[in-house]
């Protein structure tokens, strides 16, 4: 088969959760937020909009109201994922961004459509990102709270703006991690 850097892209991209204390140049910033307005977006309503924290002091206070809403929206069974995260959101350690230099907040106006424009323009910048070496990684523990009135004013999100995604970015540490095993396709039925 031809080489495809689309799908390589596709295929080699993983979640990274391990950063080199290097920033993120300025211009793989505006690569991925111009990759991110490429996105299909229903009706063409563009609605996303960004917010760019670098400041580790903020991520760590957004990560500590974070980590315990989402220890009460856990539900008590013994499952050992629910377990092992519940055990790391109890740890103080233990921060949702992962030390990452780069938080990208994808928020946009409360249409039908809002969410799936909002998630495609973040896998857009998550793609780009890794085209330029750059890890990432969607935090879904920070949406949990970034809906919450003070926080959206703190990430300067409109009231009438929801917060759809939540996507930390950084250079990985010791190389892209290991692909977790991914299941085939599973096709319910062909109808030709
Ligand atoms: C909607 C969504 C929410 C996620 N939330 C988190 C999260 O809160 N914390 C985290 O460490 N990883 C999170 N991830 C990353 C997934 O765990 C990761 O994509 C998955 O294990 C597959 O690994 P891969 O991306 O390397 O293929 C999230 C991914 C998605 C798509």
């Amino acid at each position: 088969m031809l080489a495809n850097p689309i799908f390589e892209a596709i295929k080699s991209r993983r979640a990274v959760r391990s950063f080199e204390e290097k920033s993120v140049p300025e211009s793989a910033v505006q690569m991925m937020l111009e990759a991110a307005t490429w996105a299909p977006t229903a009706i063409n309503m563009q609605p996303w909009k960004f917010t760019l924290i670098t400041s580790k002091a903020e991520m760590k206070k957004l990560s500590d109201l974070a980590k315990p809403a989402l220890l009460r929206s856990l539900p008590d069974v013994g499952d050992p994922s629910i377990m092992g995260l519940k055990q790391r959101l109890t740890n103080p350690l233990y921060n949702v961004f992962y030390g990452a230099p780069l938080l990208v907040v994808v928020s946009g106006a409360k249409t039908p459509y809002a969410v799936n424009d909002c998630t495609m323009a973040a896998q857009n910048m998550m793609l780009v990102g890794y085209s330029l070496g750059i890890g990432s990684c969607w935090i879904a523990s920070a949406v949990v709270v970034a809906n919450e009135a003070k926080v959206k004013a703190e990430l300067g999100v409109p009231d009438d703006h929801e917060v759809y995604s939540a996507v930390i970015f950084g250079y990985p540490k010791g190389g892209m991690p290991k692909s977790p095993e991914k299941r085939a396709p599973v096709i319910l039925k062909r109808i030709d």
